[in-house]
Parts: C-alpha cells; sequence; structure tokens
C-alpha cells in the first residue's frame, strides 16, 4: 500500500504539473518519494528479520482527475484506507505476540495521524478559501504551506517517531 501510494501520487502529481497547479504538484512529487521511503522502511524490517520483501505489483493508477478538490478527496480516501491496513498490521502482531513487529508499526500509526491531518486540511481549504476568482490559485499556494503545519511538533516530546525502548 505504501508503494501504491508513492505512484498514485506522482501520477496526481503529474496531473496537477500539466494543470498548472504548480505548488500542489511539487507537493505531491515530494510526498510520492516518501511514500517510497516509507516502503522501503517495510522492505529493510522484513529482510533484517530474514524474510524477502517482494517489489509490489502496482496497477490500476488514475491519471486524471475531474479537479484539484478530486485530488485531495481520494488521497483523504486512501490515507484513510492505509490506516486501516496499518490497524490490521498491528491487531495482527498483538493476536500472535510479535511485539518487536508491533513496536516497528507505531512508528507508521504516527506517521498515518499526521498524513490524515494533512489531508484534511487541504480539503478545508477549498470550503474556506472557495474556488471562485482567484480561489483555486490561493489554495494552490496555501498548500505548499501544509507540509510544516503536519510536522508541527504535538505535546512535548512528541516527534512523531518511535520514542526509544
Ligand atoms: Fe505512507
Ligand atoms: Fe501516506
Amino acid at each position: 500500500m505504501e508503494g501504491k501510494s508513492s505512484a498514485y501520487y506522482l501520477s496526481m502529481a503529474s496531473w496537477c504539473d500539466k494543470e498548472g497547479y504548480s505548488t500542489s504538484a511539487d507537493f505531491l512529487y515530494r510526498h510520492s518519494e516518501e511514500e517510497r521511503q516509507h516502503m522501503l522502511r517495510i522492505f529493510g524490517y522484513i529482510n533484517d528479520a530474514g524474510g524477502h520483501a517482494l517489489q509490489p505489483v502496482i496497477d490500476e493508477i488514475p491519471y486524471d482527475f475531474k479537479n484539484l478538490r478530486e485530488i485531495f478527496e481520494l488521497i483523504l480516501e486512501h490515507e484513510i484506507s492505509v490506516t486501516q491496513s496499518i490497524n490490521d498490521l498491528v491487531d495482527h502482531c498483538f493476536g500472535i505476540r510479535d511485539f518487536a513487529t508491533f513496536h516497528f508499526l507505531q512508528w507508521f500509526v504516527a506517521e498515518q495521524r499526521e498524513e490524515e491531518t494533512l489531508a484534511r486540511r487541504a480539503l478545508e481549504l477549498f470550503d474556506i478559501i472557495g474556488e471562485d476568482g482567484v480561489g483555486l490559485w490561493t489554495i494552490d499556494q496555501e498548500i505548499g504551506k501544509l507540509e510544516s503545519f503536519a510536522q508541527k511538533p504535538g505535546p512535548a516530546g512528541d516527534t512523531g517517531d518511535v520514542p526509544p525502548a
């Protein structure tokens, strides 16, 4: 799913690029790269544990989108499905008492919270600013500022990373 996220966001980035939403395009190109890093994190964990991580088959990635808003609606929908998938893994690991993997997955639990927040904030921009006139141009600009918002540290000590054991 992390690999699929990377391909999905790359496709979205390209669409934004050709439509002239350059800030959203930059944001999505970076996001696509981050998702690839998430996938590699899992590859490393599996191989270090004696398994064999397999390059996933990724298909059915859409190339065309209705408008900028639809892109962020699809991101939120997709991130919610990734969260559910991570939650299933966490639940499974707990059930079989694989506490090492349970611990490894906590980073992803925190990451998903951040990603969903980011997508929700992006969608709010469409309601707050409105899409008429220079609205879409302004929304595109504001999307560039969202990353710093999502990475803002939470309560003291909450860096989004797994705490030292
Ligand atoms: Fe991810
Ligand atoms: Fe994500």
